[in-house]
């Protein structure tokens, strides 16, 4: 790989300069305004599949937004890698909150990333992190020194659920045989704490509407004679959690996988600061279940939060008003063995039934997504190991995230393959917020460890 890594740091520049123009176009999935963008990004991403070395690169349509396929296959006998990544992005909003407008990046400087990062939507999420993949690939076909058979599956949907990735999957399952699924989209602990994902969340998310009164009515003439539907709603939401913070929905925690002592001591290794994670919010104390550490509650515990909550009079000044309609976001973050489909329901069941006379209730599923655990001891985990290893200077730990990425499952189910989750990032990023950020560390450090991944991927195999 020495020539791959020379070509990586002969061409620095120019990596970072293609991934600064594939920054500009606004690829938001979410906000149909934004299909023209969407559709130029998955050609722009063919192109420079095309242009890297790739074959048989192909726009597949779907009945949403296109999934790029391009494929390198040196040799039937080699190992196969599947690389996944997301070409879509989040909407930038809210968008006074940017320092820099978030389809315009620029590299500046900051206390964790002093070589400096790209600030701009989609830089760390997904952009970044899977332009690395593109790159490295590249390095290794200019050379002469790619270890392994590639394919690349890049959505643009990951970002509203992947709705159409899974017929896609299923349909093409001859297409995308292959020896193990690569990815970057995760994070690590810091810079100099290199680390692995080996777990995700899984997702079941909801919307509900709480109806009172047929219209709105004057909170004079009505108040304290009927159900205001927010009133109650706030109630039905804090009712929700008990005073320890464990979620009351009857049969929620049925299914939760509790961790060995031992598997918890295991994971309380990994350094965390709590003093460090409150400045970098500004909160001046942790909250959440008893019984369980920061980590704990954001890894391996399901959570409840809303997301989202509205209704009645929200604009200037005061108008006395009882609404007669109340909603409502609510996810739930999952864990193995929850399923989300049974989530729904036992969400559904409880919610309509504590909602008092007076009121009707109605919950709306959007999508969602089953957790997903890798273990440590396949040869996929392994390799990455051994590559973090080698460009880092340490081991990396391994980490389960609170995030989700519902297709990791997915592809177990319909490939019947593992995905290794090499994710650069660091919570600090922002991703989905404003002023979302990339080191260039990161960035550099991602494709000059991706070879080395495949590299060893190839001897582990064939030993
Ligand atoms: N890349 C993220 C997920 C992620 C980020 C996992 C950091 C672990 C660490 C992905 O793009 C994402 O945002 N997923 C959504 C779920 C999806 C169904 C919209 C999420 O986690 O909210
Ligand atoms: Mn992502
Ligand atoms: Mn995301």
């Amino acid at each position: 790989m020495e020539n791959t890594q020379a070509f990586i740091s002969d061409n620095k520049q120019r990596f970072l300069d293609e991934l600064l123009d594939l920054l500009r176009v606004p690829s938001i999935s979410a906000d149909p305004a934004y299909a023209g963008d969407v559709r130029k990004t998955a050609e722009v991403i063919a192109n420079r599949l095309n242009e890297a070395g790739a074959d048989n690169v192909e726009i597949c349509e779907t009945d949403g937004y296109p999934i790029v396929y391009g494929d390198k296959i040196l040799d039937a006998a080699l190992p196969t890698v599947l690389v996944y990544g997301h070409y879509d992005v989040q909407p930038a909003d809210p968008i006074d909150l940017w320092d820099s407008p978030a389809f315009e990046p620029v590299v500046k400087k900051t206390e964790l990333h002093p070589d400096g990062a790209i600030f701009a939507r989609g830089a760390c999420d997904d952009k970044g992190q899977m332009y690395m993949h593109v790159k490295a690939f590249e390095a290794m076909m200019q050379t002469s020194e790619l270890p392994c058979n590639v394919k690349f599956m890049i959505e643009g949907e990951e970002e509203v659920g992947s709705a159409n990735l899974g017929t896609f999957v299923k349909n093409n399952k001859e297409k995308l045989q292959a020896d193990v699924i690569l990815v970057s989209d995760t994070g690590m602990l810091a810079n100099d704490v290199p680390s692995i994902t080996t777990g995700l969340r899984g997702l079941s998310y909801v919307e509900v509407e709480v109806t009172g009164p047929n219209r709105d009515l004057h909170s004079g003439l009505y108040g304290g004679c009927v159900a205001n539907p927010l009133n109650i709603l706030a109630k039905m939401v804090a009712s929700l959690h008990d005073e320890n913070n464990h979620i009351t929905i009857p049969g929620f925690y049925d299914k939760v996988i509790e961790l060995t002592d031992e598997e918890r001591a295991e994971m309380a290794r990994a350094p965390f600061s709590k003093e460090a994670y409150c400045k970098s919010i500004d909160i001046a104390d942790v909250y959440g279940e008893e019984g369980y550490t920061t980590m704990e509650r954001g890894s391996i515990r399901p959570t409840l939060d809303v997301n989202g909550m509205w209704g009645g009079y929200i604009g200037e000044g005061a108008k006395t008003v009882i609404p007669s309609k109340a909603y409502a976001k609510i996810s739930m973050r999952l864990v193995p063995d929850q399923d989300p489909e049974e989530i729904t329901n036992l969400f559904m069941d409880h919610f309509t039934s504590i909602a008092p006379a007076g009121t009707t209730v109605k919950v709306t599923p959007h999508h969602g997504g089953e957790p997903a655990v890798t273990p440590i001891d396949s040869i996929g985990y392994k390799a990455a190991s051994l590559a973090y290893e080698k460009t880092f200077g340490k081991k990396p730990i391994p980490v389960r995230s609170g995030g989700s990425i519902p297709i990791v499952a997915m592809f177990e189910k319909e490939l019947g393959l593992k995905t290794i989750l090499m994710g650069f990032g660091l919570d600090s990023d922002a991703i989905h917020s404003p002023n979302e950020h990339y080191g260039l560390f990161n960035y550099y450090k991602g494709i000059e460890t991706i070879p080395h991944f495949y590299s060893y991927f190839k001897e582990l195999l064939n030993n």
